[in-house]
């Protein structure tokens, strides 16, 4: 199975994507949250893991909807840190299916470079086996130069990790910075705001989702970017994450279609807001922009050390 389906459209869901499409504006920004594998796996009397493939393959669909329709970025929940607290056969068969998955990816990345896919998987990565970062780094890599669909896939993540990593990241700089004795370069207290730390999250180079689509009934954000969807539209479903039908992903972008408006008028507010915070705390200055050049550097670097293990 590919990470974009051959999904068949018949004829009614191709006029209704044309009609959402001309009506009103396209999301740039999905997060889902693919809820419910487990639960549909009982409801068929198939085991976990097999009930997680058919989530994988649901969001292969799902990738292909979104490219259809013309949604730049997607981010997907695929593993909490708070997943490792569930069984061992559990979490050794989702890291399996993720083995699978990206070998499988790198085998077809001329596919995923067609498409101009770009997968970032964000997360602490260093928590998962050696092999998997290798295979994860490798796919960020090779697909790092596509621009048409970002794929930012949550694995070994949580917001309150994500946002601890971002105040380590200041500080790791700081004090190498004291280490070394360059005092030119270091940030002043003024620096570290708001402003810095949204540039340390995962999501640095990601405008935040406008729509956050969440399956099985459960009303909750789950420490899933939780910085980045102060301004999101909400969907939830009481549909199984594997059993969604395109209905339910028109019906997600009919939502945002009618909250876009607030949505806009809120968002032009807090942009004037970030504006006003970058001016004051002098956001643009040569420190600041020489600090977020060398954390670009640096992660790659990373990546390029883990694909090269
Ligand atoms: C939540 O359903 C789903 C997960 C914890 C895993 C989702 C992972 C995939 C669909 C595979 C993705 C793989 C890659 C490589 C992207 P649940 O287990 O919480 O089910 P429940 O709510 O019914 O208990
Ligand atoms: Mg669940």
């Amino acid at each position: 199975m590919s990470w974009v389906s051959d999904y068949e459209y018949t004829f009614l869901q191709r006029q209704t994507l044309r009609v959402l499409r001309i009506c009103r504006h396209i999301p740039h920004h999905v997060a889902f949250v693919m809820d419910g594998n487990r639960r549909f796996a009982k409801s068929k009397d198939i085991d976990k893991i097999e009930g997680h493939s058919r989530g994988f393959e649901k969001l292969a669909d799902c990738l292909n909807w979104c490219l259809e329709i013309g949604i730049r970025e997607v981010t997907t929940f695929a593993f909490s840190i708070e997943n490792f607290k569930r069984s061992t056969d559990e979490v050794e068969g989702l890291f399996n299916l993720a083995r699978e998955k990206f070998s499988k990816l790198l085998e077809e990345s001329d596919r995923l470079n067609e498409h101009g896919i770009r997968i970032r998987v964000i997360g602490s990565i260093e928590l998962l086996p050696q092999d998997l970062q290798k295979l994860i780094a490798t796919a960020m890599l090779r697909t790092e130069r596509n621009d048409k669909l970002f794929l930012n896939i949550a694995f070994s993540y949580t917001s309150r990790d994500e946002i601890t990593q971002a105040v380590e990241t200041v500080l790791n700089h700081e004090r190498h910075l004291e280490e070394i004795g360059d005092n030119e370069d270091r940030l002043l207290s003024q620096d570290i705001n708001e402003r810095l730390l949204e540039e340390c999250l995962y999501t640095r180079h990601s405008s935040p989702p406008d729509l956050v689509f969440r399956t099985s009934g459960e009303t909750r954000l789950s420490d899933f970017l939780m910085w980045q969807l102060s301004s999101s539209v909400l969907y939830f479903t009481n549909v199984l994450w594997p059993q969604i039908t395109i209905w339910n992903f028109f019906a997600s972008i009919f939502v945002y279609q009618r909250a876009s408006c607030r949505l806009e008028a809120f968002r032009g507010k807090e942009r004037i807001r970030s504006a006003k915070l970058a001016k004051i705390s002098d956001f643009y200055s040569s420190r600041v922009q020489t600090f977020l050049q060398k954390l670009d550097i640096f992660r790659r670097k990373e990546l390029i050390k883990l694909a090269s293990n």
